[in-house]
């Protein structure tokens, strides 16, 4: 059995005291509400990583960021090594967002050599894919997702791979309001998790924990936490209000 993962992304919401006051409303409601074994993660924006890291020392909760740099370290203005986030021992980030993608120019390639830095300093990649509409609605969705896999980490030791989490969020579904059937959902994660089999055993696919998002709501989550090979979610949105991402967490 593979842990459930709940990740709330905040993207770039929140003021300080709007971050702090979430970050303590979603505190008190896990550790009142929230049993079982579930792994909750908040991937907050970067001046926000240390402030709710301290809001929720001792809980099931930890945080992540949303991106790293590819790069070491150097005179790249702007830029977010992943030896920082180390440095203050943030475990989780979040690479090869569909964002990231559309927005920033992010391809396969240079998600496969921030995969490796995330990794070289003991960080977990939350490694996204996802087909946009158009791709969707050709039919060759599979052989997109599968390509974004295989280029950015198929580069890996079996070693290596175990400790990346997969998250399938298809584009259309981002923001929208528009779900993935758990029929859809539950047929990419298969077709994703086939092809880790495939390349690295079926004990290390078995492994992978691989979330879905898009539009995942509190009245969605159950259903969709329910397919087997989906092992929990990336939830934009609904992560900005603390009663709804608790109840996400408490379909898984
Ligand atoms: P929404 O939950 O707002 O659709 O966003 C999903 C997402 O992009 C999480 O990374």
């Amino acid at each position: 059995m593979r842990t459930k993962i709940i990740a709330g992304n905040w993207k770039m919401n929140k003021t300080l005291e709007e971050a702090k006051e979430l970050a303590t409303e979603v505190k008190n409601h896990v550790t009142k509400e929230v049993t079982g074994n579930v792994k909750i993660v908040l991937c907050v924006p970067f001046p926000f990583l240390l402030v709710t890291k301290d809001h929720v020392l001792q809980t099931s909760i930890s945080i992540g960021a949303q991106n790293c740099s590819e790069h070491d370290s150097g005179a790249y203005t702007g830029e977010v090594s992943a030896a920082m986030l180390a440095s203050m021992t943030i475990p989780y980030v979040i690479l090869g967002h569909s964002e990231r993608r559309q927005y920033f120019g992010e391809g396969g390639k240079l998600l496969a050599k921030k995969v490796d830095k995330a990794l070289a300093h003991s960080l977990i990649p939350i490694f996204c894919c996802g087909e946009p509409l158009e791709i969707r609605e050709k039919g060759t969705h599979e052989a997109l997702v599968r390509a974004q896999v295989e280029e950015s980490l198929f580069h890996l030791s079996e070693e290596a791979v175990k400790k990346v989490v997969v998250a399938y969020e298809p584009v259309w579904a981002i923001g929208t309001g528009k779900t993935a059937t758990s029929q859809q959902a539950q047929d990419m994660h298969a077709v994703i998790r086939k092809q880790l089999s495939a390349k690295y055993g079926e004990a290390i696919a078995q492994a992978i924990p691989i979330l879905y998002g898009g539009s995942v709501k509190p009245d969605n989550a159950k259903e969709i936490f329910s397919c087997p090979d989906v092992d929990g979610g990336l939830v934009g949105g609904a992560s900005l209000k603390a009663r709804d991402f608790v109840d996400i967490i408490k379909g898984a």
